[in-house]
């Protein structure tokens, strides 16, 4: 028998799905999202999954979000899939993996790093040098990260 969904299907934009149980708000941080950009945007949390027990859900209308955009949420949700969907329809499926590079959007924990000197206009940039569970290297001083040092 199939269930009354909480919420309902979207026309266009990005779902979010098997979120581990309680970390959709944290998936939003990470992403970059506050509620203020306008875009319509459902969270479902702690609902029954058959994968994973009780899941999350994260539903944002009228914006695809890449690959890249999505992978850094791999640190609080690595068990995440993403759906792009178009006219109802999901087009495009993929689960999160590490990103290969980040750049610019964390700082570097060394405090003698170059990239935390003030008045450098370096970008913090780490690679990742391990999947499983994944390990970044700074570009700049060497020191290894994992990613939820850096978020
Ligand atoms: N979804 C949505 N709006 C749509 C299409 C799908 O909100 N127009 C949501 C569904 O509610 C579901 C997710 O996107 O949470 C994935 O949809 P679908 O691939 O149809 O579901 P499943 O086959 O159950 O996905 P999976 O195999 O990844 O568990």
């Amino acid at each position: 028998m199939s269930k009354e969904l909480i919420v309902s299907k979207i026309e266009n934009g990005t779902v979010i799905d098997h979120i581990p149980a309680g970390r959709a708000l944290m998936v939003l941080r990470v992403l970059g999202i506050t509620g203020r950009e306008g875009l319509r945007i459902a969270l479902v949390m702690n609902v029954d999954s058959r994968k994973l027990g009780k899941k999350d859900i994260v539903k944002i209308e009228g914006r695809e979000l890449t690959p890249e955009e999505v992978n850094i949420i791999s640190a609080v949700a690595p068990t995440a899939t993403i759906n792009i969907v178009k006219n109802f329809e999901v087009i495009k499926k993929f689960k999160v993996s590490p990103p290969e590079v980040i750049r610019g959007r964390f700082k570097c924990r060394n405090p003698m790093c170059i990239t935390n000197a003030p008045r450098e206009p370096v970008v913090p940039t780490f690679y990742l040098v391990k999947r499983e569970p994944p390990l970044f290297v700074c570009a700049y001083c060497g020191r290894y990260h994992e990613l939820s040092d850096l978020i």
